[in-house]
């Protein structure tokens, strides 16, 4: 029998060597915040590029000193909101804004109460409306994917605005099964892209193996 995580077929798991490798770096307990930092870093490049595969392009004609050409460019009409959620999302946006310095930031404030595992809603700056919903495309960063309900809240925040779920793209280091199970069972459009998907959560609601708190050991918390 096929399972529903086999038919969410807007899953993709970006597991390259480069990604396993520094992911087996940053699940060592014994990994410190600077060398977590950079291994993070490296993940991110490679989740940010796929990502970024489906950034709508239009052609124009450049000029090279010897003759004219066509080339693919970003379409100049598009936005891109690139959008971290705080704290652990950070790192991936300073790597996103690295690679499409054209996208705007805006930043998702919230954590997960320790007893309920709900997400509390601290900070977004997120503007009122998006002037063209449908030509605005947003990527939203978080480390972890565990119970989903900080990616459900993240996510719902985008489409109240108008956005379609096929233009939102949610991205994470390591993701848990009941992550995506929930996340994709309230939006079904939207794309999942993640290094690792894991086992299971225990009961406080960590990823197993995963890597403990992903805030925690980014800031050396
Ligand atoms: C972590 C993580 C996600 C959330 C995932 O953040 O960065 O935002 O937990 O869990 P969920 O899928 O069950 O909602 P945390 O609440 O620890 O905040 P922090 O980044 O400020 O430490
Ligand atoms: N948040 C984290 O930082 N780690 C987990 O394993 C689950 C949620």
């Amino acid at each position: 029998m096929t399972s529903p995580l086999e038919t969410a077929t807007n899953l993709l798991i970006c597991n390259s060597p480069i990604v396993s490798h520094n992911i087996s770096v940053i699940r060592d307990k014994n990994t410190n915040a600077e060398t977590f930092r950079a291994a993070v870093r490296r993940i991110s490049q490679v989740l940010v590029n796929r990502a970024f595969e489906n950034i709508p392009v239009e052609q124009k004609i450049v000029e090279t000193p010897l003759m004219s050409t066509k080339a693919d460019v970003i379409a100049p009409r598009a936005e891109f909101i690139i959008a971290p959620i705080l704290r652990a999302g950070l790192i991936f946006s300073e790597v996103a804004m690295d690679i499409l310095p054209v996208a705007k930031v805006h930043h998702i404030g919230l954590y997960r109460d320790e007893q309920t595992l709900n997400p509390f809603s601290y900070y977004n700056n997120l503007p009122k409306n998006y002037a063209n919903p449908l030509e605005t495309y947003v990527y939203i960063f978080d480390p972890m994917l565990a119970t989903g309900g900080s990616a459900v809240a993240a996510v719902k925040l985008f489409t109240d605005l108008n956005i379609p779920q096929e233009n939102i793209t949610f991205i994470s280091l390591i993701a848990a099964p009941e992550g995506v199970l929930r996340l994709s069972s309230e939006f079904g459009n939207i794309k999942i892209l993640t290094g690792a998907l894991d086992n299971h959560l225990n009961n406080a609601g960590y990823i197993l193996p995963g890597l403990g708190d992903a805030g925690d050991r980014t800031f050396n918390t």
